[in-house]
This record gives structure tokens, sequence and C-alpha cells, in this order.
């Protein structure tokens, strides 16, 4: 028994190792050592404020809880008018002023939220990663950040977990490096809204606080040292 708890505890060490031989291999992508590290949220449900933007608000404060010194902002999609990306005579609508906020070097990972519509990301979602497309052209400004994801569905089983997927696999394009949460919530948060609301879908709130939690860990551990 005791050495496989001891190649277990080796396999746990080995990996957090290589994640962070990846992290911190990407010296530009880390924010400075005197800022101090934000956690952007992106709430993606044409709702503002509803369920999605819930689910990412709790994420974002177990995210804050993981270590002193972590900022984070929520950027509600909800009542922009955006659309997705149009080519190289984009039309400035709501979403342009807010590019500027993801260029920013303090920004240490990202969390993204969206409803399952038709068991996908919503269409709001797939505009507002398209319009990130300035962020990995001439430089990748997101690669080798952390990316979490939650989504919420009206029922279990509702395609959550494709969902997340589908938005971390666009954002591998993007060089980010996608991140689950502790335990149980290994691929993300995973949320079922009833009657309108999460608040007593405890479980699901439980996995939007682990992936949050872990995503403030990793941002906090890969963090150049003070000069
Ligand atoms: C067009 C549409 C499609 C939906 N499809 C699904 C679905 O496939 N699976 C599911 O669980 N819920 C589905 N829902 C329910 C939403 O995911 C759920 O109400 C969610 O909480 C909405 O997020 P919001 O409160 O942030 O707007 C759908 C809702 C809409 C409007």
């Amino acid at each position: 028994m005791k050495p496989q708890v001891n190649r277990r505890r080796f396999l746990g060490v080995a990996t957090t190792v290589a994640a962070t031989g990846a992290l911190t291999g990407a010296a530009s992508a880390a924010p400075a050592a005197t800022q101090a590290p934000k956690i952007i949220g992106v709430a993606c449900s044409p709702r503002k404020g509803r369920t999605t933007a819930q689910a990412v608000q709790a994420a974002l404060d177990a995210a804050k809880a993981a270590g002193s010194g972590i900022e984070t902002e929520l950027v509600d999609l909800g009542d922009l008018d955006m659309v997705g990306w149009k080519g190289k005579d984009q039309p400035a609508d709501d979403f342009t002023p807010l590019l500027a906020k993801f260029r920013d070097p303090a920004v240490g990972g990202l969390i993204i939220g969206s409803p399952s519509y038709f068991r996908s990301m919503s269409s709001l979602c797939k505009a507002f990663i398209e319009r990130c497309a300035p962020l990995r052209a001439p430089e990748m400004l997101l690669a080798d950040k952390p990316l979490g994801v939650v989504a919420v569905g009206g029922s279990r089983n509702g395609g959550q977990e494709l969902v997340i997927s589908q938005i971390q696999t666009a954002m591998l394009s993007f060089g980010m490096i996608p991140v689950g949460g502790h335990a149980p919530a290994f691929q993300g948060g995973t949320l079922v809204s009833a009657r309108d609301s999460i608040r007593e879908d405890e479980s699901g709130l439980h996995t939007a606080r682990m992936t949050g939690k872990r995503l403030g860990e990793i941002v906090l551990a890969h963090l150049p040292p003070p000069a």
C-alpha cells in the first residue's frame, strides 16, 4: 500500500512540475512582478446578471480567496450589442472598448462561462471568442495563461460538459492552458438552473468554486519571483 501512496504522490508532484514548467516557460505571459495578478471572468449569457454571470462570479470569488493579491473582474456580456468577427474592417460596437482589458499584462488567467444552448456554447460566447482574434496576432497575448470554464444548463446532463469542452478547444487556439477544478470539478463548473436560479444547486456551485479556487492557485503559483 505504501509504495502506491508514494507513487501517487510522486505523480502528483511530477504533474505539478510539468504544468509549472509549461506555465513559467512563457515569461512574457506572466504578469510583471510588481503587478497584482488579475483574473477576468466572462459571462456569455445574453441575459445580464443571471445564472451564468452568478456562476462565473462564484468562481471568481473562490479564485480571489485562493490567496492574497489576486484581483478579479467580471465582464458580463449580457447587455452588450456585439457581433462576431467581421474581418479587418470590424465595425465598432459595445465590445470594441472592452478588448483592451484582455491585453493587460496583469491578466493571469480567464474564467469563461456560458449557458448550454442546445448542448453548445451560446452564440454570444462564440462571438466573444471570435472577437478576441486580435489577441492572437501579431502576438499570442493569452498564451500559457490558465483557463477555467463554467457552464449552466436548465437540466442535469444538459450539455454542460460539452460546452466546457467546446470553449476549452476554442481557447487552445489562443495557446491558453485549460485547467479543470479541484475534485469533483475535474472538467470545470457544471451547474443546473432550476426555476431560473442556481441558488439551490449547491453541488453545482461547489464545482464553480473548485474551478475558481484551482485557477487562483495556479495563477499565484506561477507569478515571477519579486525582483
Ligand atoms: C435557446 C436555448 C437553448 C437551451 N438549450 C439547453 C440545453 O441544450 N441544455 C440545457 O440544459 N439547458 C438549455 N437551455 C437552458 C439554459 O441553459 C439555462 O436556462 C441557463 O441557466 C441560462 O443561463 P442564464 O440564466 O445565464 O441566461 C436552453 C435555453 C435556451 C434559451
